[in-house]
């Protein structure tokens, strides 16, 4: 007489038609069509009602439950067997009892090591998910549409305390309307990521609006955060705001955040001692540095003490409207600051309107060194410093303009790019970078904007 013992697993369509209770085991007899008995262990699943699931790793574990079941079955059954009492098997069918027992054994190894191969698979998915979403993280730093509603503009409340308008100083510095169309190429160059620190500029986002001035004086201005706040009484979150339409500016606005800002709450006004020129003014560890009206002369002001810290003439630089970018407004002097701490953008007579840029020391004002660009100055519309090198914008009007001159004061060299560039309100004029924020800052025609940017790996050599 041969006796088969066959052994069911994994096959949920059969246990659970077997077996309706889960977590349990039971022990089949039956011949079949040859004569020889068949013995089926059957253990339903603890957890599935059928097999649709695709959990694998919960499946893995239940087989293994099921299986323990199992082989507590078997030795069960064996020690019945031993005894000879109740099953009704005899002594004999041991061997093929034991061979089955071992059977299991070895399956229940082999899926522990199937299980163990699947944990490793998991661990390496789950670590490929963090970098998938590392990488989404920095995707979304170029938005591909504008994430901004104008809901703030539909919902804003009026301030009583927002830059009010002096009807009596409406005196309109400089302008100039000639518009310099450039086509923007559609090529978005390609490169690497770099979140951290320093690179080369690759793309600039969408205009995202913040706030809109409300009334004429805000038609042109500067708006900014300081990159590196050094005390706790402003900080990384305080916007700073400078209306620059009239005879005599000197109101700076602070917010204590963006919200407020874009509420058109200020926290504090600040009198400024001497008058500003123009849009040129920048804010880098609690000082605001900004050109004084009608001169060469730079000033720093300190907003914590709220005095006048330092003053110097930036030699030789021309101003009030000698060198201004193309949208005039008396742009000759534009202040910048960067990841390398703070500069200047101007021109000379020597240089004959070719931008001059100078690292200045941030205390005293001094020029530390000076480099001289072939890039006419009243030819771009603004610029700004990103990791030691300059950058120009093409036009401060077209709605679809380039950024189209890099000089990377490194090397001393520059060369011309593409990377477009959206006015969307077509009257930009001013152009900060803040490399704490990774956001480009814009005043353009009423309109306080931010462009997020994509900088990648810095290339070597330039033309
Ligand atoms: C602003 O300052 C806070 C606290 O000092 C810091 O955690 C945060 O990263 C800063 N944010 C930026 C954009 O610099
Ligand atoms: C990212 O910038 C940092 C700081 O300049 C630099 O050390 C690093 O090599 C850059 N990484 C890449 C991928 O370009």
């Amino acid at each position: 007489m041969s006796l088969q013992v066959s052994l069911v697993y994994l096959t949920c369509l059969i246990l659970s038609s077997r077996s309706s209770a889960p977590g349990r085991a039971s022990l089949h007899r039956s011949s079949d069509s040859a004569g020889r008995c068949h013995y089926t262990f059957t253990v339903a699943s603890p957890e599935e009602s059928s097999c649709s699931g695709s959990n694998v790793k919960q499946e893995m574990d239940g087989v293994l439950s099921r299986l323990a079941l199992l082989e507590a079955l078997v030795s069960q059954f064996i020690k019945g067997a031993d005894g000879g009492a109740g099953t009704g098997v005899g002594a004999n069918h041991e061997e093929g009892l034991q061979e089955a027992y071992t059977q299991v054994t070895r399956e229940r190894n082999q899926l522990q090591q199937d299980k163990e191969h699947q944990d490793r698979q998991i661990g390496e998915l789950q670590r490929r998910l963090a970098e998938l979403n590392k990488e989404a993280e920095s995707l979304r730093q170029t938005p591909c549409l504008q994430a901004h509603t104008s809901g703030g503009a539909q919902h804003e409340i009026k301030p009583a305390s927002d830059p009010p308008y002096s009807s009596g100083s409406g005196a309109y510095q400089e302008m100039k309307a000639e518009v310099t169309e450039v086509s923007a190429p559609h090529l978005i160059p390609e490169g690497n990521h770099n979140l951290t620190g320093c690179g080369e500029l690759l793309s600039v986002g969408e205009p995202v609006l913040q706030r809109k001035a409300d009334s004429i004086t805000g038609k042109y201005g500067v708006w900014l955060q300081d990159p590196e706040p050094q005390g706790t009484y402003y900080t990384n979150k305080t916007v700073w705001r400078i209306d620059a339409v009239g005879k005599d500016v000197r109101q700076l606005f602070a917010y204590e955040d963006t919200d407020q800002f874009s509420r058109g709450f200020p926290m504090k006004v600040l009198l400024l001692p001497e008058p500003v020129e123009s849009t040129g003014a920048t804010m880098y560890r609690d000082s605001l540095y900004y050109q004084r009206k009608h001169s060469r002369t730079l000033i720093r002001y300190s907003v914590v003490s709220e005095s006048l810290v330092s003053r110097l003439d930036l030699p030789q630089a021309s101003y009030h409207g000698q060198h201004p970018y193309s949208w005039g407004g008396y742009t000759d002097i534009d202040l910048a600051v960067d990841q390398q701490g703070l500069w200047a953008i101007y021109s000379t007579h020597k240089a004959k309107g070719a931008i001059v840029i100078s690292q200045l020391d941030p205390d005293t004002l001094e020029v530390k060194k000076s480099w001289e660009t072939h890039i006419r100055k009243h030819t771009v519309a603004n610029a700004f410093m990103l990791c030691g090198r300059l950058y120009t914008l093409a036009s401060y009007a077209a709605p679809h303009t380039t950024i189209n001159h890099v000089f990377d004061t490194a090397t001393g060299t520059g060369r011309t790019v593409s990377i477009p560039f959206k006015n969307k309100y077509r009257y930009n004029s001013m152009l900060d970078y803040n490399h704490a924020q990774r956001k480009l800052y814009a005043w353009d025609n009423f309109h306080m904007v931010t462009y997020d940017v994509r900088l990648g790996r810095t290339s070597i050599g330039s033309s």
